[in-house]
């Protein structure tokens, strides 16, 4: 049997992880600025994380959500502590598309309604709700369209105003990521985010703000949402949730209220999965990480405008994009290889570059 080819791939073969280090199968190393796209929150094969994820494998790696499974109460504790969302319930998946079309799906039920806005260039990932709100027909299949999603100018006040004006009752739930990561590092205006907030509580729809990728401390915030000093009623997380291990979740708001069996899945919420969690946190705060994204994030910012080739550095914390122009476009392709996988020992974790 062979691989089903959707990957456009790079020669490498990496063989180990540490740190912020990778080794390929010639033992050459690299410094991991990708972190497998933005999914390495505190470094590879942390002690720490492996110790977590080994000490429950041998407890109990599953069982099912029909019963009590003490390790997800106790990472809903951690995630309330270290997000600042105390208040807030989680329900645990398996990865960002899932958290999305849980996410979507929730708003609907709770509003009643079947309209959703997303923005120009999001990504909210590739199953059915989650691609019929991400900006790019290629990935759309026949039977994802639907005509209940408008995509609106990213960071457009106006256009958000006259859309509400008109559809705003119809409305469940407006998505948008507070960092576009696949759109480029696109970081929301704070005035845009606040006017998210203000129409949807005006219309009594949803704000959902994904997290997937700007998520999980990489900003310089545990939410980029965080930074516009709004809440949103649903975050949704994965990524950096689990450095690898593969867990998703969104948190919910406490005025949603749960109806049983609505929501579900077996593997999300899993023993190991939330070990592989847990200890994710236990990091972040231990290590003081986000603070750590932000002053590093800040050095580096500037490093990067002092460089008069690359044009419009941009983003937040160590989530970082910049335009290469036109005459430098092989520098691009040179960057792919050897920045983002770069063979320059460095110290810096955290780094988040996407190249467009
Ligand atoms: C913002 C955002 N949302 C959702 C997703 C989908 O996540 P997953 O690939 O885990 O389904 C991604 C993946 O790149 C993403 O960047």
């Amino acid at each position: 049997m062979e691989l089903f080819k959707v990957y456009p791939l790079a020669d490498l073969r990496i063989a180990k992880a540490n740190g912020s280090y990778l080794w390929d199968e010639d033992g050459i190393q690299y410094l991991d600025m990708y972190g497998g796209h933005a999914v390495i929150s505190i470094g590879h094969t942390h002690p720490h994380y492996v110790k977590r994820i080994q000490d429950q494998l041998g407890q109990i790696g599953f069982w099912s959500n029909s019963v009590h499974i003490p390790i997800q109460d106790e990472l809903a504790r951690k995630l309330g502590t270290v997000s600042a969302k105390e208040q807030y319930q989680l329900f645990l998946v398996n990865s960002g598309a899932e958290a999305n079309e849980n996410a979507l799906k929730l708003a609907s039920f709770h509003t009643g309604r079947k309209r959703i806005v997303a923005f120009n260039h999001a990504f909210h990932g590739r199953t059915s709700l989650a691609v019929a709100t991400t900006d790019n027909p290629k990935i759309v299949a026949p039977v994802n369209e639907t005509d209940e999603v408008t995509f609106l100018p990213f960071n457009d006040e106006k256009a958000l105003e006259k859309y509400f004006e008109k559809q705003g009752k119809e409305t469940a739930a407006v998505i948008l990521e507070a960092i576009q990561g696949v759109g480029g590092i696109r970081v929301a205006n704070v005035s845009f985010m606040k006017k998210i907030r203000s129409l949807c509580d005006q219309y009594g729809a949803l704000y959902i703000a994904d997290e997937v990728q700007c998520g999980y401390g990489r900003s310089g915030h545990f939410y980029a949402t965080d930074y516009a000093g709004v809440h949103a009623d649903i975050y949704s997380m994965a990524k950096g949730m689990g450095n690898g291990f593969p867990i998703g979740a969104i948190a919910i708001a406490p005025y949603i209220k749960p109806a049983l069996e609505s929501l579900g899945t077996t593997f999300g919420g899993n023993p190991l999965a939330c070990a592989a969690a847990l200890a994710v946190l236990e990091v972040i705060e231990e290590e003081g990480l986000i603070e750590k994204a932000k002053s590093r994030g800040t050095y580096l910012m500037n490093r990067l405008k002092s460089i008069p080739e690359i044009e419009n550095v941009r983003g937040l914390g160590l989530m970082i994009g910049f335009d290469v122009p036109e005459k430098l476009k092989t520098f691009a392709h040179i960057c792919c290889v050897n920045i983002l996988f770069s063979q320059v020992p460095q110290n810096l974790m955290w780094s988040g570059f996407c190249l467009h």
